[in-house]
């Protein structure tokens, strides 16, 4: 995908329009900052529509409707429904303060997978092929504790039991979305195995959530009011949807925050701990900061996150040479002209993130792993341009997560480079959309104690 993409700027420029895909309103590609931020600044004054995931949209408007009835959440909805969930919970989930309150915790899952690798090496310090699943654990018990204020012990030799089927659940939504959404959807026309697997895994989701959500109601309940008052800037993300809304809406934003949550920040950790290993030279030096800041084994903090600013960098050029979300989108919602071409509403504008921000013109030496480019004493230019890499999106509708995101990408990773040197002894592996764009194949790093 990311080569065929590539391939259409290379030969047809910075907009392709591209028409007759089976069961796919007609699209137009934007590889250029310019035209990128004119389309995002336009629907400022507007309601966005991403175009994503049709079947989620069925399983909340059809299937569970009696669930999710008309305030949906965010994710595959639009128009007005949209906008009144996301006001009920954008500013909880974006103040500095509550992704604050949640370093202890993400910290402490950062040290049980620091645990867990040190179990997992064998003799060379190698871990297993399949290691991708052990992030997807770390991500889910990261989400976990924001959504749900639940410790789910994934990290675990034996996670209990509705935490390993929880886990099974969401590895195969999963799995099977990716079918779904990119191959032709032949489940809008009789429920394939993989549809129907897909939505069981839903429907096992949803009531194991429902069973976390009851219980942290319960718990804050059982406080009274004058505690609940006391919890002021303590109070957990949970907790103050809890108390400004309904349970609904707290159930509901967990589910969709389990979606999108937890295989966009496993991609992203994947990608990271594999740049790190194959950069020796930026290795060390993400190293001289880390012990310098957190010495041998002290713990990340808010504080500390603060004074690692090279960690931001390495995150960031990671997320500009792989973001792991190639593409987004919007459908337009109005006739709009774009680089002198007048687009019809409803097709859809993909904007090409991962072409842009590989672009020399945006970044010179685009291909090359440089963390040091994100430094303003180093590159007071970078970026060239505000709309050349935008990982999280941009606007009304941009990643309400990235907060949390960012708090356990760095988190974690600090802990790694603290812990372990990384190396990559295998030929290099390729990127692939899968759905998300990261190392594809068996990622056999090896974790050299420090
Ligand atoms: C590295 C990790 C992540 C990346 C790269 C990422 C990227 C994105 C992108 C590109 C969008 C679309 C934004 C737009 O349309 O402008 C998005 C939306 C969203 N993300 Fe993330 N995300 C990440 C992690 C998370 C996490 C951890 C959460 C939950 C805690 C989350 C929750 C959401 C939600 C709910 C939306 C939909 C927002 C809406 O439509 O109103 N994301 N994300």
């Amino acid at each position: 995908m990311d080569r065929v993409c590539l391939g259409l700027h290379e030969r047809y420029g910075d907009i392709v329009k591209v028409a007759g895909l089976m069961g796919r309103p007609d699209m137009v590609f934007v590889f250029d900052a310019d035209l990128i931020e004119q389309v995002f600044r336009a629907e400022d004054a507007l309601l966005p529509v991403r175009p994503s995931m049709p079947s989620l949209d069925a399983f909340k408007h059809g299937i569970r409707k009696d669930l999710f009835g008309d305030l949906a959440g965010v994710i595959a909805v639009h128009g007005p429904r949209w906008l009144e969930f996301r006001t009920r919970v954008q500013q909880v989930m974006l103040q500095p303060r509550t992704a604050k309150r949640y370093v202890g915790a993400i910290q402490d899952t950062a040290e049980s997978f620091v645990t867990r690798i040190r179990k997992l090496r064998d003799s060379k310090g190698e871990v297993p092929a399949d290691f991708v699943n052990e992030i997807h654990k770390w991500s889910l018990e990261s989400i976990a504790r924001v959504a749900l204020d639940a410790r789910l012990g994934c990290l675990d030799d034996a996670p209990p039991a509705d935490t390993q089927a929880l886990i099974d659940a969401v590895n195969t939504f999963f799995m099977n979305v990716g079918v779904l959404e990119l191959k032709p959807p032949l489940w809008k026309i009789f429920p394939t195995p993989t549809w129907r697997a897909y939505i069981a895994a839903l429907n096992d989701i949803t009531t194991i959530t429902s069973r976390y959500i009851t219980r942290a109601l319960e718990a804050l309940q059982a406080l009274g009011e004058d505690k609940k008052a006391e919890l002021g800037n303590d109070a957990s993300l949970l907790q103050r949807v809890l108390v400004g809304h309904d349970a609904r809406t707290a159930h509901i934003l967990a589910i969709d925050l389990f979606l999108v949550g937890i295989d966009t920040t496993s991609a992203a950790l994947a990608s990271a701990l594999y740049q790190i290993a194959r950069h020796p030279e930026e290795q060390e030096t993400l190293h001289q900061e880390v012990a310098r800041v957190l010495g041998r084994d002290g713990d990340v903090t808010a504080a500390a996150l603060e004074d690692m600013p090279y960690l931001r960098a390495v995150l960031k050029e990671v997320l500009r040479m792989y973001p792991v979300v190639i593409g987004n989108g919007r459908t337009l919602t109005e006739d709009t002209v774009v680089a002198g071409y007048r687009i019809p509403k409803g097709t859809q504008i993909i904007f090409q993130h991962y072409v842009a921000s590989n672009q020399e013109r945006y970044f010179p030496a685009a291909g090359s792993f440089r963390p040091s480019r994100w430094l303003r004493e180093e590159s007071p230019q970078c970026p060239v341009h505000p709309f050349a890499s935008l990982p999280f999106g941009y606007g009304r509708r941009m990643c309400i997560g990235r907060r949390f995101a960012e708090l356990e990408l760095h988190t974690v990773v600090a802990k790694m480079v603290q812990n372990f040197r990384l190396e990559f002894n295998h030929p290099p592996l390729p990127y692939r959309v899968h759905p998300m764009y990261m190392p594809h194949g068996p990622l056999k790093l090896t974790f050299h104690a420090r």
